[in-house]
């Protein structure tokens, strides 16, 4: 459903010319920016004066802007037994609701454990929400021993994640499960339905 409107903001020539000129980081330049981003992400899933969403907004606007091939970051909390919705989230315009099972985010929901892949267009199991996305790569999110929520980015490259972004993106995903076990979920995040 997001897909019409996502390609209503900019012809597809354009998407693709700016797609194009994202370059690749390397594996060091990688390091250097989570090493970067690892004390204000640890520093705000400590802040308990931030509420879960606001904690979630910050965490997904650091990750985005801090890493010029993340074309799409965002997180699908669990609002259900089975069903993720959107958010918070930068980047096009994500799909609202996803089932347990459904695309990549559903299947990392159902098996809890992180997937990368590398060629989207070639995983029969992924929702295109946009595109211009080429890969992604999902981590689940943990209250406890209970899903609740995933942490999903997409870039407009092929093959952009690698397993040492899966060990950083898995202990940001652990703060924040960390820090919202500490907060009051109502509303945000719900388990049953
Ligand atoms: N890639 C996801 C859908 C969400 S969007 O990419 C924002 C999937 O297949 O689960």
């Amino acid at each position: 459903m997001a897909e019409p409107i996502n390609a209503l903001f900019g012809t597809a020539a354009a998407r693709d010319g700016a797609a194009g000129s994202v370059v690749a980081l390397s594996k060091d330049e990688k390091v250097a920016i989570y090493a970067a981003l690892d004390p204000f992400i640890h520093d705000l899933c400590g802040d308990d004066r931030l509420s879960p969403l606001a904690m979630m907004d910050l965490v997904v606007g650091a990750l985005h802007n801090a890493f010029a091939p993340f074309f799409w970051t965002g997180f699908y909390r669990r609002i259900g037994a089975a069903e993720l919705e959107v958010g918070p989230s930068q980047g096009t315009l994500g799909c609202s609701h996803i089932a347990f099972g459904r695309g990549v985010c559903g299947t990392v929901a159902v098996r809890q454990q992180t997937r990368i892949v590398d060629d989207v267009h070639a995983e029969p199991n992924h929702i295109a929400c946009d595109s211009a996305s080429r890969s992604e790569i999902v981590v689940p999110v943990f209250v406890g021993d209970r899903l609740a929520a995933v942490l999903d980015v997409d870039s407009t490259l092929p093959a952009a994640f690698s397993d040492m972004d899966q060990v950083h993106l898995e202990q940001i995903c652990a703060k924040v499960g960390s820090a919202l076990a500490r907060r009051d979920l109502r509303g945000v995040i719900a388990f049953e339905d």
